[in-house]
């Protein structure tokens, strides 16, 4: 780890510490339990640190961050489904550096439809106060209408979002091969984290890896085992309205496809991807992508519609990415605006989903190319 700074340094070499005692303690870990605690371990995990982590000076960079135009069509769906709704809230989960929050209330503002509250439910202190931190540069009659929870509310009518957040939730890793359906664990050797091949860890992870009818072998994946709950959970906090769930990935054929049996496991480390979550813990994000027919699924299980089904550029086009343009238009929104909806960068690639509880209206940003039936 040649180029990193002692403070990283250190960093890096606690959390190993702590999850090095973990695995001393009890045997091997999960890469699932791996995934948690190098993103979650309190002030260690990667979204629990102080760390810049958006934009140029960190490791990656979001839709929100890139543009405001991401944000201001996104602005436009809120809007519209408040039309039809009595009362309107915003919920937003991981809000990341406050970007989206932020200028969806300007946009929102200029457009005299702005929400009674816009909720943040963050799990990471850090992130929390940097949020605070751009909201409070907000004139006041926008950020006081920013709350901080701790948890889900009980009875939410409004539009609840997640951008980038299903994405950095620990995943199960297997492999399907001569041996039957194992599981990727992590232990330790000469000081660092390896791989090891082992019976799954519970049977249900085993019958989740089965329904797959996994033929083209050897075969290594992920699979979520927290998304069906995390589903439920934001259905039971919804008394009305639509989720928008925004992340990349695939319907289910294209997820488990052939051609993808390395998985998807994907590290960002100061704008590098590479596909080694067992390095840099901490210090890199881990990211895997979504198996989109597993969301409606749960969905469905949690009493919710999918309302809505398309890739991101159909989404902010649906939306009137277009009409937003500036004419002349300059050389760097342009690039923006590429990078949004190219089918090479991350037009294709993210996917949007809407979710709707007590909610029949048309959603604007799915009028063409909703893609439910590949679900
Ligand atoms: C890749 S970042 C995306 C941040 C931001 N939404 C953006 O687009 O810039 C992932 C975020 O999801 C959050 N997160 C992960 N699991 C979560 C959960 N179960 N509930 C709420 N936030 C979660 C992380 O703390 C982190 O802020």
């Amino acid at each position: 780890m040649k180029n990193l700074s002692p403070d990283e340094q250190i960093h890096l070499q606690a959390l190993k510490r702590l999850i090095f005692d973990e695995i001393t303690q009890a045997g091997d870990i999960t890469f699932a339990r791996y995934m948690a605690q190098a993103l979650y371990a309190p002030h260690l995990g990667y979204y629990r640190t102080t760390r810049p982590k958006f934009g140029q000076e960190g490791d990656f960079v979001t839709a929100p961050e890139l543009s405001p135009l991401f944000s201001v069509c996104l602005a436009q769906q809120c809007k519209g489904i408040a039309r039809d709704l009595s009362s309107f809230q915003i919920l937003e989960l991981g809000a990341g550096a406050g970007t989206l929050a932020c200028d969806i209330l300007k946009t929102l503002a200029e457009e005299q439809a702005l929400p009674e509250k816009y909720l943040i439910l963050e799990l990471s202190a850090a992130l929390q106060q940097q949020q605070r931190a751009k909201i409070n540069t907000l004139p006041p009659e926008l950020a006081q209408r920013v709350e901080w929870i701790s948890s889900l509310p009980p009875q939410l009518t409004g539009v609840i979002l997640a951008n980038e957040v299903m994405d950095a939730m620990p995943v199960h890793r297997f492999s399907v091969n001569s041996a039957g359906i194992q599981e990727f664990f992590v232990g330790i050797e000469q000081e660092n984290f390896v791989w090891r091949l082992k019976n799954p860890s519970n049977t249900h992870l085993e019958a989740e890896i089965k329904k797959l009818n996994l033929t083209s072998l050897p075969y290594e994946s992920e699979i979520n085992l927290y998304l069906p709950a995390w589903i439920q959970s934001l259905s039971d906090c919804l008394k009305q309205g639509v989720i928008l769930l925004i992340d990349y990935g695939f319907p289910r054929h294209e997820f488990y496809h052939p051609d993808r049996h390395m998985g998807t496991l994907m590290c960002h480390h100061r704008h590098r991807a590479h596909m080694d979550p067992l390095i840099l813990t901490g210090l890199q994000d881990i990211t895997a992508h979504i198996d989109f027919t597993q969301v409606a699924e749960s969905a469905l299980q949690a009493d919710l519609d999918v309302l809505g089904f398309t890739h991101q550029a159909a989404f902010l086009l649906n939306l009137g990415l277009l009409s937003l343009l500036p004419s002349p238009i300059d050389r760097r929104t342009s690039q923006e605006v590429n990078i949004l909806t190219s089918p090479n960068e991350m037009g294709e690639l993210f996917k949007v989903m809407a979710l709707g509880k007590n909610f029949e209206a048309p959603l604007q940003g799915f009028m063409t190319h909703d893609q439910r039936r590949r679900l």
